[in-house]
């Protein structure tokens, strides 16, 4: 079976906008829910930038299907992660600076520290997937820290800019992933896909998890803008009669 994590990290982001209560991350994973979303998806960054503690607490508790949490190299929040316990932890890499976490981790360079973190998470019940570039050196360091998953970036397929490039990005995903389940690893993917590329990444052999967050969420503001504009002018409508 191939999942659908939805992750919801934008819609927090649209919320900080306004530093107020809506939208709420919460509402949106039950609508992704009833959608048919198999996994909810949340990155809690150090700065906080979008998701917030209480979202990650709240969903634990209201979320039906298994929450994936993303979280960097980062003790404080390591230890939201381990005290919450989501379903799974994902480790990103993070850069203040960034917009969107831009490439994998180096597994390589970090073997010591991940390993610690890793331990945590396990010890404390939870799946463990790392996100990394489609390299077989990164594989061959996610294999050494035993972890459950590793999820591919899909970024440089999803920016390629020519049938070539993309060709190119594939055939190194999925021989990357070739290596990742020969090694007994469950194989994800996410970044960049949308409703036009994600197709040849799902039929990727043993392909078991796709994450995909800011392409749902355009799509809902686009699908959802008619039905919301109708609603505020009943409101006002209903002011002048
Ligand atoms: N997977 C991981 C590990 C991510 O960090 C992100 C982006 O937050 C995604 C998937 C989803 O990427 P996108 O929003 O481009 O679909």
């Amino acid at each position: 079976m191939l999942r659908l994590g939805v992750n919801i990290d934008h819609v927090a982001t649209l919320r900080q906008a306004r530093g107020g209560r809506e939208p709420d991350p919460v509402w949106a994973a039950v609508l992704a829910e009833l959608g048919g979303a198999d996994v909810i998806t949340i990155h809690l960054r150090e700065d906080r930038r979008h998701i917030q503690d209480r979202d990650v607490r709240v969903l634990k508790e209201t979320c039906r299907v298994r929450l994936n949490l993303e979280i960097a190299l980062d003790p404080g929040v390591l230890a939201i992660a381990t005290e919450i316990r989501p379903g799974q932890a994902t480790f990103v890499p993070e850069r203040r600076q960034e917009r969107t976490t831009e490439g994998g981790l180096d597994a390589v360079a970090d073997l010591a520290r991940l390993a610690d973190a890793v331990g945590r998470c396990k010890d404390a019940g939870i799946e463990v997937a790392l996100f990394l570039d489609a390299d077989l050196a990164q594989v061959d360091a996610a294999v050494r820290l035993g972890v459950h998953a590793v999820e591919f970036h899909t970024g440089r397929y999803a920016d390629a800019a020519t049938p070539q490039e993309m060709e190119a990005e594939l055939e190194a995903l999925r021989r990357a992933a070739r290596a990742t389940v020969d090694a007994g690893l469950e194989l994800h993917a996410g970044h960049g896909l949308n409703y036009q590329n994600v197709a040849p990444i799902a039929g990727i052999e043993s392909m078991r998890e796709l994450n995909i967050g800011h392409a749902i969420v355009s799509r809902a503001v686009s699908i959802g803008m008619t039905q919301a504009v109708r609603e505020m002018k009943q409101a006002m409508e209903l002011a002048l009669r």
